[in-house]
């Protein structure tokens, strides 16, 4: 089935991958019912026109509430779902038992949703959180038979997730694909500590000086192309219940700041010195490449020069702040 003739149900649409999805999915003329626990439209509006907005189905929506999940879907029948909605790692470590809910449970609503109503095609966020501590893995490019060992509880609820996708495929038949992003980065990303990588462009098109708080080797996926992954993962009608690691750029720091250097020769930008994250940086993406065919890639370079470009005609238009850069 195209984008085209589907129905998509986004949950988690006002973050920054759901934005991207919607730039995706109206330029190919989806329908799409946007559906988050956050009711303001802020991030999608860096991506979308007014009319644009104005042409989508947005639904209040909290994950959490198993009959809201399944009325939502039944009342809007949708041909595909992504689901995105959840908490990053500080949310998750300040509120458990919240972090659980969203994450867990509210995983486990979505896809009691999909059972109960056909829908076609599911994709959904894992995350590399689900794998733990670099220092727990061998040094070359992981695959999806290394196992998960997360060591915070965002990670164990992906990991959670990803046994439930298994379960529903095993007992329901009802397929999915998981994704484990690494560091996303582009417009709409403001929060989390891999935020840094996205900022620095902000802080070239601003003309400041930014500080990235790490170091050392890091996998980038530019957020358009995790976007657009995940479209083509519930779009892929998959007969199975697998997860996959994203890879598209794998760089040191360094590389990423002197590469900003060299198309932005005034940026401000620098980097702490021996504090690497700590996740495994080096994925074999031979998973996703094969249960889809082609996966979405921006070199590298085009995708900074966009990325700074684009958050100069934000910043210009008055439609973005700097503030996110102190956060
Ligand atoms: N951005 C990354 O670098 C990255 C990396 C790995 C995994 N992921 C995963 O990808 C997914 C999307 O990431 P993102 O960067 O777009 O996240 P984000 O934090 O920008 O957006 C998450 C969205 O979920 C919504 N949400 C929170 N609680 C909810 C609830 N109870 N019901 C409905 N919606 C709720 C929030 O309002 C928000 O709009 C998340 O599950 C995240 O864990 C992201």
């Amino acid at each position: 089935m195209s984008a085209a003739n589907s129905r998509f149900l986004i949950t988690g649409s006002m973050g920054c991958i759901g934005a991207w999805a919607m730039r995706n999915l109206l330029d190919e003329g989806a329908h799409i019912i946007a559906t988050d626990v956050d009711t303001v439209v802020s991030r999608p509006r860096l991506l979308l026109s007014d009319e644009e907005i104005d042409s989508i189905d947005w639904q209040k929506l909290d994950v959490t509430d198993a009959q809201a999940v399944n009325a939502m879907v039944a009342e809007h029948n949708p041909t595909h779902i992504i689901h995105l909605a959840g908490l990053q790692i500080p949310f998750c470590k300040a509120d458990p038992s919240m972090g659980a809910m969203v994450n867990v449970v509210g995983t486990v609503n979505v896809f009691e949703a999909a059972r109960h109503n056909k829908v076609r095609g599911l994709s959904y966020a894992s995350s590399v959180g689900a794998l733990g501590a670099a220092d727990n893995y061998p040094n070359r490019p992981l695959t999806e038979a290394d196992l998960p060992l997360p060591n915070n509880l965002y990670g164990v609820y992906k990991t959670a997730n990803e046994n439930t996708a298994k379960v529903y495929w095993q007992d329901w038949q009802v397929g999915s694909i998981g994704l484990r992003p690494y560091t996303v980065f582009g417009v709409c990303r403001d929060q989390g500590m891999t935020a840094d990588i996205a900022k620095a462009c902000l802080a070239v098109a601003a003309d400041k000086p930014f500080h990235i708080r790490f170091d050392g080797p890091i996998t980038v996926q530019h957020a358009n192309d995790v976007a657009r992954i995940f479209i083509d993962s519930a779009l892929a009608e998959h007969q199975g219940a697998d997860v996959f690691n994203l890879r598209n750029d794998v760089i040191e720091v360094a590389e990423f700041v002197a590469s900003l250097k060299q198309l932005f020769p005034e940026a401000q930008i620098t980097f702490e010195q021996n504090n690497p994250l700590p996740f495994p940086a080096d994925f074999d993406d031979a998973g996703i490449q094969a249960a889809l065919g082609r996966v979405a890639h921006t070199p590298l370079k085009q995708a900074i020069q966009s990325d700074v470009e684009q958050f100069k005609a934000l910043l210009d238009a008055g439609k973005l702040s700097t503030d996110s850069l102190n956060a």
